[in-house]
């Protein structure tokens, strides 16, 4: 080796070093070098040059590829990290960590309101972030008054996990954000928390987690898609958000949840009630061709308070398998769950269509305090399921159940305290030989029409037992084949 070869090793040996001091003064340092870089970056800063021009101008952070230990980091408006600048041939990726022994330091990079800020490609180490006591010790925190924000192809890894307090991104107050392809290796608390504002969150990967996988908490809107979310507590969790009171039935953005894939969660789905009571469910939601499995307790949730009657939700063309038996303990959780297919509480308007349910552990949909909900061309199958029933429904008014194919539950539909009640043109098989059981039972029915439906049943006592006809009340047309 030359002399000027060693010369630039050494060079290179100090630079390395000291961007990765362990002491405090190196961290400072590290972190007015980073920091220079990021105000010194502009991606796009001009959301209107950026829309003229239609691509992006400007350029991102030159940081230098290498293992970064740094305090907070501010990103400010315009400015945009996109991976590194390869500085030898030894590092190709961009590693953040925080400062090690700083105890008060809770992420390392703090997103300031602005425009078209970036964040991609970096592989944020958490080992380093301790301290839960604000519940927002997370890598990425912040975006109040941010637009158009996109957070995307990074890597979360060693997020500590022994409380709710750690997190991979926490964000507020965002208008248009994209958060795409991310890794996250487990967190503790939400590894990915969206409050207030709008976000599109798609094709993450994010598995074992303490609460929810993602969560829209505090009015968060937007769409959630093409997720693959495994061993959470709650693969997607939602609550609190705004209620019919609110004004927001026409002008929110969506709440969209569609192709996601979630598995050995706790909840594939829990949008409302979960941990504190009374908490206020989304509305105007639609949950649609997700493929959930092995959730412990329910696939997907919507338990909404007691007295807010939230509602407008559409839960269609979801494929729920397994429920009740998660292949491993979801975190923080103990012993074996209820294994519900659909649970539903308090929600007014809703339909239920179109959802394939299979082998779960307890019943596959159950409703209670429901208004105006449609449960329609749903298939409900177990290979034997004797000590639950398909359909359970009670303490509701304005329900129509028609066309649903449920085989192998104890009772194929049972139903207490409805009033105004539509059956019709269900088909159930299968159902257990128990006295007034297999078939449709109804119990405290008034202004009911139970017409068109089979049942198939070894004795002819098991396939109805629906209460006495009374005035203005519909039982005909059932077959009852054995
Ligand atoms: C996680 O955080 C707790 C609480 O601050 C801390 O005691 C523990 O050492 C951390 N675990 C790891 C692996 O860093
Ligand atoms: C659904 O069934 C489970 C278990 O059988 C029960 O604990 C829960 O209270 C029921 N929920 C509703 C909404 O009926
Ligand atoms: C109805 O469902 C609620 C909520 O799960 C439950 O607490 C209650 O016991 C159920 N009532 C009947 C009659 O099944």
């Amino acid at each position: 080796m030359g002399l000027q070869n060693w010369r630039s090793l050494v060079v290179l040996i100090v630079t390395y070093a000291c961007r990765c001091c362990a002491t405090e003064d190196g961290c400072e340092e590290t972190t007015s070098f980073l920091q220079g870089l990021l105000d010194d970056s502009s991606l796009s800063a001009d959301r209107n040059a950026l829309q003229a021009n239609s691509g992006l101008t400007g350029s991102a952070a030159r940081i230098p590829c290498g293992s970064y230990q740094t305090n907070k980091l501010f990103l400010r408006g315009g400015s945009a990290i996109s991976s590194c600048v390869p500085a030898d041939d030894v590092s190709t990726a961009l590693i953040l960590k925080a400062c090690p022994g700083v105890s008060s330091q809770q992420n390392i990079i703090t997103v300031e309101g602005g425009t078209s800020q970036r964040i991609s490609g970096v592989v944020f180490d958490q080992t380093d972030l301790t301290d839960p006591s604000t519940r927002s010790s997370c890598a990425i925190f912040g975006g109040s008054g941010a637009i158009d924000l996109e957070i995307s192809d990074n890597k979360f890894i060693n997020v500590n996990t022994t409380s709710q307090g750690f997190s991979a991104i926490q964000l507020s107050g965002v208008d248009s954000a994209r958060i795409h392809h991310n890794y996250v290796q487990q967190s503790g608390g939400d590894a990915l928390n969206f409050n207030g504002g709008n976000y599109n969150v798609h094709d993450n990967t994010v598995e074992n987690v303490g609460d929810g996988c993602i969560a829209f908490n505090n009015n968060a809107r937007g769409i959630i898609s093409s997720n693959i979310l495994r061993r959470c507590n709650l693969g997607i969790g939602s609550g609190p958000a705004g209620n019919r009171n609110d004004d927001v039935l026409g002008d929110e953005s969506p709440f969209l949840v569609t192709g996601n894939f979630i598995e050995d969660s706790d909840y594939g789905l829990n949008l409302g009630w979960f941990g504190y009571e009374n908490r206020i469910a989304p509305i105007n939601v639609i949950i649609s061709n997700n493929v959930i499995r092995r959730s412990r307790s329910c696939g997907i949730s919507y338990f909404a308070s007691d007295t807010g009657g939230e509602g407008n939700l559409m839960i269609s063309g979801n494929q729920i398998i397994n429920s009740g038996h998660p292949k491993t303990q979801p975190p923080h959780t103990e012993g074996e769950g209820d294994g519900i297919g659909i649970c539903i509480a308090s929600v007014t308007s809703a339909s239920i269509t179109s959802n394939m349910i299979t082998e779960t552990k307890g019943p596959s949909i159950n409703l209670s305090s429901g208004h105006d909900v449609n449960i329609v061309n749903n298939i409900l199958t177990t290979e034997e399921n004797m000590d639950n029933d398909g359909l359970s429904i009670n303490g509701s008014n304005d329900i129509v159940v028609s066309g649903n194919t449920i085989r192998n539950y104890a009772g194929g539909i049972r139903l207490s305290d409805v009033k105004y009640l539509l059956a019709r043109d269900n088909k159930i098989s299968g159902g257990s030989s128990d006295e007034g059981a297999g078939g449709i039972v109804g119990k405290g029915l008034s202004n009911y029409a139970v017409e068109r439906n089979t049942v198939t049943s070894e004795s002819e006592e098991n396939c109805y037992d629906v209460e006495e006809e009374e005035e203005g009340n519909i039982f005909e047309g059932n077959i009852c084949w054995q």
